[in-house]
């Protein structure tokens, strides 16, 4: 679904990510982890072109997503961008808009007018990331009063609205409590059914509860990549081991 070969991110001079060759599965959940600043969230933004919106920043090598390369020339990163949709650390529900507002924003922004296949289409999302019963009655309140854990989730509906193949979330619950979390994994584990996805998560019990594959980072370098089952059983490489197993990070 997703390939890098041979990609180069730097800031500067400073080079970020190193020579990262990987394959991402289609339909399965895919863990980045690793310590602080080891190049998750800087990789994860090359695969939806928002790197190179930082000042400074350059791209070397190839990602491809579905057979397509999106670097080429000619591709459109905001076209690019609703194929691979996003999830942030923080929720970002837009703040002057309503909870219906924010999951329309993308397909109005799209040019979609039609009011009842918008209803649709609301509806389906909220009901897809598990908010619309807690929301239904009050679709037209402003998005800031729900709590972290339902912006979140309404942040996952908004991105499901525009229909994207990918899903790139980057510590998704770390600002959730542990109920929202839960909810958060149920969800994850519900939409690789229809997406794939992508979760950098700094927690190593979540990695192992809800992801297919684990990528394992180190200073820029991908070390290791596996099945979860074979990086949080039998890791081959030590650096792998010591990290999963609490030695450092
Ligand atoms: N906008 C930026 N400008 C310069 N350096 C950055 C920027 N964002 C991240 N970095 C640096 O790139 C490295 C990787 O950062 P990041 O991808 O955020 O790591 P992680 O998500 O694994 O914690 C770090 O050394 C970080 O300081
Ligand atoms: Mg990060």
């Amino acid at each position: 679904m997703i390939e890098a070969k041979q990609l180069n991110l730097w800031y500067g001079d400073f080079h970020a990510v190193k020579d990262i060759n990987i394959t991402i599965e289609k339909n399965k959940v895919t863990a980045f982890i690793g310590p602080s600043g080891c190049g998750k969230s800087t990789f994860l933004r090359a695969i939806n072109r928002m790197h190179e919106v930082i000042e400074g920043a350059k791209v070397g090598g190839q990602i491809t997503v579905e057979g397509e390369d999106i670097y080429r020339p000619d591709k459109d990163p905001v076209t690019v961008r609703h194929k691979i949709g996003m999830v942030f650390q923080k929720p970002n529900p837009f703040p002057t808009m309503s909870i219906y507002d924010n999951v329309a924003a993308g397909l109005r922004l799209n040019g979609m007018r039609n009011k009842k296949k918008l209803d649709e289409v609301v509806e389906k999302c909220l009901e897809q990331a598990g908010l619309f019963e807690e929301v239904k009655d009050r679709l037209n309140k402003n998005a800031m009063g729900l709590s972290g854990g339902q912006q979140q989730r309404l942040c996952i509906a908004r991105t499901l609205a525009v229909e994207p193949h990918v899903i790139l979330m980057d510590e998704p619950t770390s600002a959730l409590d542990p109920i929202s979390t839960q909810k958060v994994e149920e969800l994850v584990t519900e939409l690789k059914k229809k997406y794939t996805i992508i979760m950098v998560t700094h927690n190593m019990q979540q990695a192992a509860r809800v992801s297919d594959y684990t990528a394992f980072f180190l200073l820029g370098e991908l070390v290791e990549f596996d099945e979860t089952e074979a990086i949080f059983t039998n890791p081959k490489d030590k650096r792998t081991e010591d990290y999963i197993s609490g030695r450092f990070g």
